[in-house]
């Protein structure tokens, strides 16, 4: 055997008897849109006239759990609503029917989604909702929380986290929360999400105990705090918390009013969601963007970003990547829908398995029309370029 051939089949040995995963570096990145299924359609199913804002998760248990508010009766944010619910344990390839885990009756000012957090150290799955947001014909504001201790399968009813927290309102996410991995405050939960348009902000609440005590962590407050806002004033908005592998935590968040550029804002926690200082907040100017809710996700050390990528529409769903924690992104992006597009969420399964190591998950708002047409779920390929 020459030595070219005796090092493939060694090679190859390796891969069968280990995991071929290790094979593939950061550098190799190159993703590539792999399947794609429709879980929601607006307007077809009898009690629901738009499905908005999708969430998504893997479970410790590997199954995957997909979320969207269920808007009753208009396309509107405000209004009355359920929380829709489809569950994989295939990763993806089958789905349960829709099952709607909270109803917020008639409400004129219901539910909005949301963060869905998994705790890795117990195996539960929260999520957390607001209730009476704009207090539109209701008062106060309420964080709602509910929890699946069976891998989503059964929800805990609706807990109050405002007798905690006060009645400020927050809307969580949309997106995930996380529980801190690495220290400061490894086993952390961590919930980003942000206020009403005067009230705006980032603000993260925290708790210590797996989801039993919730206290006010981060505030990055809008300017001018608690008043109407103008064009361009600053006024971060939804957002998406990642932890870096240093323990600090990254979140992308939306520029509301477009303050000093039509892209996305950038601020850094280096303790665990205590604060935010303005010290660490840069413009990511590559990251162009209309105003929306993002999806970021880190895994095996490349963090991958999406969203609608233009200056004024929702339209062109991309996918991006950076090899640097966000300081830079790859030339090569992924456009995985040209037309209307808007809020999208990622997830993928670190189970170490080489299989899991391919693959990451996005679910988005996707239309010809409109946006809010459907909820679709793509399924990723990191190496399928090559
Ligand atoms: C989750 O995984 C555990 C351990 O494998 C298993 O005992 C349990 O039945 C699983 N739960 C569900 C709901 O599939
Ligand atoms: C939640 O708790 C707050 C503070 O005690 C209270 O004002 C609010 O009415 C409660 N909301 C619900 C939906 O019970
Ligand atoms: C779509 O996004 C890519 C990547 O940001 C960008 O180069 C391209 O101009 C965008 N196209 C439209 C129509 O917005």
């Amino acid at each position: 055997m020459e030595t070219g051939s005796a090092l493939a089949a060694l090679w190859l040995l390796l891969c069968l008897l280990s995991t071929c995963a290790s094979s593939f570096s950061p550098k190799q990145t190159d993703p590539l849109l792999y399947e794609e299924q429709l879980l929601w359609v607006s307007g077809v199913q009898g009690q629901v006239d738009t499905y908005r804002i999708p969430l998504l998760t893997f479970t410790q248990n590997g199954s995957l759990l997909a979320f969207a508010e269920a808007r009753k009766s208009s396309s509107r944010d405000r209004g009355a609503k359920f929380i829709a619910m489809r569950r994989s344990t295939d990763k993806g390839a089958t789905w349960s029917p829709t099952s709607f885990i909270v109803n917020d009756g008639a409400k004129l000012d219901g539910l909005n989604l949301g963060s869905v957090v998994v705790d890795e150290e117990l195996g539960s799955v929260i999520v957390v909702y607001v209730l009476c947001f704009n207090h539109y014909n209701c008062y106060p504001s309420s964080t709602m929380m509910i929890e699946s201790w069976d891998d989503g399968l059964s929800w805990s009813p609706p807990r109050n986290l405002s007798v905690q927290l006060g009645v400020k309102s927050f809307s969580p996410g949309p997106g995930f929360g996380i529980q801190k991995r690495y220290n400061p405050a490894k086993g952390r939960l961590v919930v980003c999400g942000h206020g009403t348009l005067e009230g705006n902000g980032v603000f993260c609440i925290l708790s210590d105990d797996h989801g039993r005590n919730w206290y006010n962590g981060a505030a990055l407050k809008s300017i001018p705090y608690n008043q109407k806002k103008r064009a361009l004033d600053f006024s971060p908005d939804e957002c998406q918390p990642v932890e870096l592998t240093d323990g600090s935590i990254i979140i992308n968040v939306r520029n509301q009013n477009s303050y000093h550029c039509r892209c996305r804002i950038v601020v850094r926690s280096f303790d665990g969601g205590l604060t935010l200082p303005v010290d660490n907040l840069f413009f990511d100017y590559e990251l162009v963007d209309p105003a929306v809710a993002a999806g970021a996700l880190l895994k095996d050390g490349v963090l991958y970003f999406t969203n609608p990528s233009n200056e004024n529409k929702r339209v062109n769903l991309t996918l991006r990547w950076s090899l640097t924690d966000g300081k830079s992104w790859e030339k090569k992006a992924v456009q995985l829908w040209a037309g209307p597009s808007g809020y999208s969420s990622i997830t993928s399964l670190d189970s170490g398995s080489a299989d899991d190591r391919k693959y990451i998950f996005v679910i988005y708002e996707k239309g010809h029309v409109d946006y809010d047409e459907t909820i679709s779920l793509a399924k990723i390929h990191l190496y399928g370029g090559r």
